[in-house]
């Protein structure tokens, strides 16, 4: 028996609702057709964007969306995406699969999604290829309310009042596919072009400079040393990928080596956050600057059949693991983590939602973000406890609401967890989950409810102990109201 004692009144920090952000890139089919299908689409749109998603991520409380990219958004020049939308560039990307981009959705579009969806804005601006001017520009289209000649361009173009840009990234792996720069040459970039990442509002710009590949410590380092001062969060991004040869392999019908291999990849992310914020501690010991995560989730093989620069993947049971014991290491660095943002969010790599037409599905990553969402803006609880090696857990509170949420990622065994509260009182208690049978399940178009939430009553409650037998191959969580 696993048993976790938990202390209510000893309070561990708050969990940001901003970690679980989505990212949104011009990639495959996450834009066209996953989110935008224009005005003039059979698929019900308000105002050129699909409702059934907008719906779908309105139910799980996305507090912020990243975009245009990744790799795309140190291609991207803001000026193609703007005006009539018939008369705008008509340019290649490629980065992803070469395919034609009518620009179709831009910056006015985003913000029509963002809205929808309600939603705030992370953009990721273009240092690589963009210059200065370019990124002034943009922000200052963005957000400025007075006369200027790029709020006037914006009025021009029927935008009235100015959008809230939340978080601005300079540049997206300025190491790699942002320009393949070096860390001393990127920190002065980065000083330089945040410059002119102006304040125009009374709200502040949260200012996200490009931080390291995965494990490139010296990147942190050097970032920090040089260009802190200047930046409210650095980025991380790590994927899981089930191969150690980095070859991508396929998300169904996978042997069950690879069902740990991922999970181990995902694990990983603990041990880059410790070490990451350690060197962060060195330079900006009161925790001011954010660890934003905001590239994160499996990236397995691209389904059969389809184009490979598009890496649109299936999303199994495996994935509603990675999901939750990922959320559960970003709960437990809170102080740090002040973002993430999963990738991505609609029809590629770790989606919540897969379209095919008009259909849509939601994966069981999907049902895990739902699941999860009492976490957003809860206080983290002190959780004490020695569970299995295979079980992954958070506790926090909001609104006199406990909720405890577990990831049980054995293939065969059952774990039953005792909750043992030592300063509260539990009054009615009610649980959900999501569960596989076998490693790949997943939802289709032929069976899109699979993989789903279900209500959850293998538990009992005794004086203030609760205790829960969780499956193999589930994601549980508790709610408690504190009596
Ligand atoms: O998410 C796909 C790509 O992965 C992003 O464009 C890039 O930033 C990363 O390498």
């Amino acid at each position: 028996m696993n048993k976790i004692q938990v202390t209510l009144n000893r309070e561990k920090g708050k969990i940001s609702r901003y970690i679980y952000g989505q990212f949104a890139e011009h990639l495959g089919r996450c834009i066209y057709e996953g989110v935008w299908v224009g005005a003039d689409s059979e698929i019900p749109n308000v105002n050129g964007i699909r409702q059934d998603v907008v719906e779908a991520l309105k139910a799980i409380k996305v507090p912020v969306i990243r975009w245009p990219g990744g790799c795309f958004a140190d291609e991207y020049h803001w000026k193609d995406g703007i005006g009539p939308t018939e008369e705008r560039a008509t340019i290649v990307n490629t980065h992803w699969g070469g395919v034609t981009e009518n620009n179709h959705f831009g910056t006015h579009e985003f913000f029509e999604l963002c809205r929808q969806v309600g939603a705030e804005a992370y953009i990721n601006g273009n240092v690589g290829s963009g210059t200065v001017q370019e990124m002034q520009e943009w922000v200052e289209y963005m957000t400025m309310d007075g006369i200027s000649p790029m709020s006037k361009l914006r009025r021009e173009n029927g935008q009235d009042e100015p959008w809230k840009v939340r978080f601005f990234g300079v540049g997206n792996e300025s190491w790699g596919c942002g320009g393949n720069m070096r860390p001393e040459y990127y920190a002065d970039l980065y000083r330089r072009y945040q410059t002119y990442v102006r304040q125009y509002t009374k709200e502040p710009l949260y200012k996200i400079a490009c931080g390291p590949n995965i494990d490139d410590y010296n990147w942190m380092d050097v970032l920090m040393k040089n260009a802190a001062p200047f930046m409210d969060g650095i980025s991380l991004h790590h994927y899981a990928l089930a191969s150690v040869w980095e070859d991508k392999r396929p998300a169904l019908g996978f042997p069950e080596k690879e069902w740990f291999s991922l999970i181990d990849s995902a694990l990983k992310m603990d041990e880059l956050i410790t070490r990451h914020s350690t060197i962060m501690d060195k330079y900006d010991p009161d925790k001011r600057v954010g660890l934003i995560v905001d590239e994160w989730g499996s990236w397995l093989a691209v389904e059969p059949g389809t184009n490979p620069g598009f890496l649109y993947q299936q999303n199994t049971i495996r994935d509603a693991m990675i999901a939750s014991l990922t959320l559960n290491i970003f709960h437990k660095h809170a102080e740090r983590v002040q973002m993430a943002n999963i990738a991505q969010m609609v029809n590629v790599l770790q989606a919540m939602i897969l379209t095919e037409g008009a259909e849509m599905i939601k994966t069981p990553t999907y049902h895990v973000f739902d699941l999860y969402k009492n976490h957003q803006d809860a206080t983290l609880v002190d959780a004490d406890g020695a569970v299995s090696g295979t079980t992954s857990y958070t506790v926090s509170k909001k609104d006199g609401v406990m909720t405890a949420s577990f990831c049980n990622y054995s293939l065969t065994d059952a774990e039953t967890v005792m909750l043992s509260l030592v300063d509260g009182a539990v009054g009615e208690v009610t649980a959900e989950g999501v569960f596989g049978s076998k490693m790949d399940d997943h939802n289709s178009f032929e069976n899109p409810e699979a993989v789903a939430k279900q209500a959850f009553t293998d538990f009992s409650v005794d004086g203030n102990e609760v205790t829960i037998t969780l499956p193999p191959m589930s994601v549980v969580s508790v709610y408690a109201k504190e009596n």
